[in-house]
């Protein structure tokens, strides 16, 4: 059963033009954590404010624990909502100690249950040695933690974070995703994390939204999403990725592309002459009698792996972008030289 539903979600801030947020439909379960991913001015934002209660959506309904929050005849107040908000820039407030920051949310609470609670939570999200702080002397991870733990700190149903890890350099954010991830799991709360970054939305979430121009493009697990991306758009921003043209074999289970026959991990259930393939890079793999050659257009070192451009011998193929194929870096790979490489099916899709 879902826990939050939104229905036919349309936000137009002016006449002219398309909607910030088209006709979006989703369900989300009790405990889940789900993430809306999508580039900038996709509509991630508005439609987290619109849930949240900030902004109210121009048509549609949203439903929380069956109640309506809003449709065309009511709209509930954001506090009457039932939700958490953690904020990009976290809004703490920095003349207020951590454990004030973290009661303030609780204003209607007896002083004593305030106390107990703001410790609770500060457990939970492990600072309790740090109560009687201001938040400049954290750190940017510690801050990112009592926002959180202000957002949990009056028991919403839902917890809602606008890029929670935006502001935090690259290790610091590997260590974030973990932590957040584990505080939301112990709190068994639910809560829609939103996010342009790939590797955020899959370290935290049991599911994907990637959106587009407001529209949802596809909703799946993190590996369903990457493995079987739904269209061209989605497996290009999840990831990279190589997109061909080809026709559908009669056995429903190849593709006859410019790069040559490309086997499918699975027979197709759509019986379409002309299809497009994605072809992840690490799908293609060097060796000695692939099945595959070209010519090593570039090379360029990642530090895990080394990508490679590589231009099919084909005539026709002239026209064709090169394909991107990560080898790895122990292998000693030329500009200019022919190589050879095979295709695992599994990292092979159509997409629409
Ligand atoms: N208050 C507003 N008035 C007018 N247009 C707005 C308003 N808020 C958002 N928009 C427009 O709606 C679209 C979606 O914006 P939104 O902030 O939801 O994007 P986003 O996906 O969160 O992007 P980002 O990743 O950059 O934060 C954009 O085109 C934006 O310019
Ligand atoms: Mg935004």
């Amino acid at each position: 059963m879902s826990f939050i539903q939104l229905d036919h979600i349309t936000k137009s801030f002016s006449d002219a033009g398309k909607p910030a947020v088209d006709k979006l439909s989703l369900s989300i379960k009790e405990g889940e954590i789900l993430s809306l991913l999508g580039p900038s001015g996709c509509g991630k934002t508005t439609t987290l404010r619109m849930i949240a209660g900030f902004e109210n959506p121009s048509a549609g309904s949203i439903h929380i624990d069956d109640a309506v929050v809003v449709n065309e005849n009511r709209v509930l107040p954001p506090e009457k909502r039932g939700i958490g908000m953690v904020f990009q820039d976290y809004a703490l407030f920095p003349h207020m100690t951590i454990e004030k920051n973290i009661m303030f949310g609780l204003n209607k609470w007896k002083k004593r249950d305030k106390k107990k609670r703001a410790a609770e939570v500060l457990e939970l999200v492990e600072l309790e040695a740090y109560a009687d702080r201001y938040p400049t002397e954290l750190s940017g991870g510690q801050q990112q933690r009592v926002a959180l733990a202000r957002a949990l700190a009056p028991k919403p149903h839902v917890v809602l974070m606008d890029e929670p890890f935006s502001n935090l350099d690259a290790g610091l954010r590997e260590k974030m995703r973990f932590d957040v991830t584990n505080i939301l799991r112990r709190a068994n709360i639910t809560a829609i994390i939103v996010t342009h970054d790939q590797k955020d939305a899959f370290a935290v979430s049991d599911r994907v939204v990637v959106m587009n121009e407001g529209v949802i493009q596809q909703i799946a697990a993190p590996k369903e999403m990457y493995r079987c991306p739904k269209n061209c758009f989605v497996a290009q921003f999840v990831g990279k990725t190589n997109l061909l043209t080809g026709q559908m074999d009669h056995d429903l289970k190849s593709i006859h592309t410019h790069i040559g026959k490309v086997s499918l991990p699975e027979e197709s259930k759509q019986q379409l002459e002309k299809v497009t393939l994605s072809i992840r890079p690490e799908g293609c793999m060097l060796s000695e009698q692939g099945d595959y050659c070209g010519r090593v257009e570039r090379v360029t070192y990642g530090g895990e792996y080394q990508e490679l451009h590589v231009k099919l011998n084909d005539d026709s193929a002239l026209t064709q972008a090169p394909m991107v194929i990560y080898a790895p870096v122990e292998q000693d790979v030329e500009i200019g030289t022919i190589v050879s490489f095979d295709i695992k099916p599994e990292l092979v899709a159509l997409v629409e």
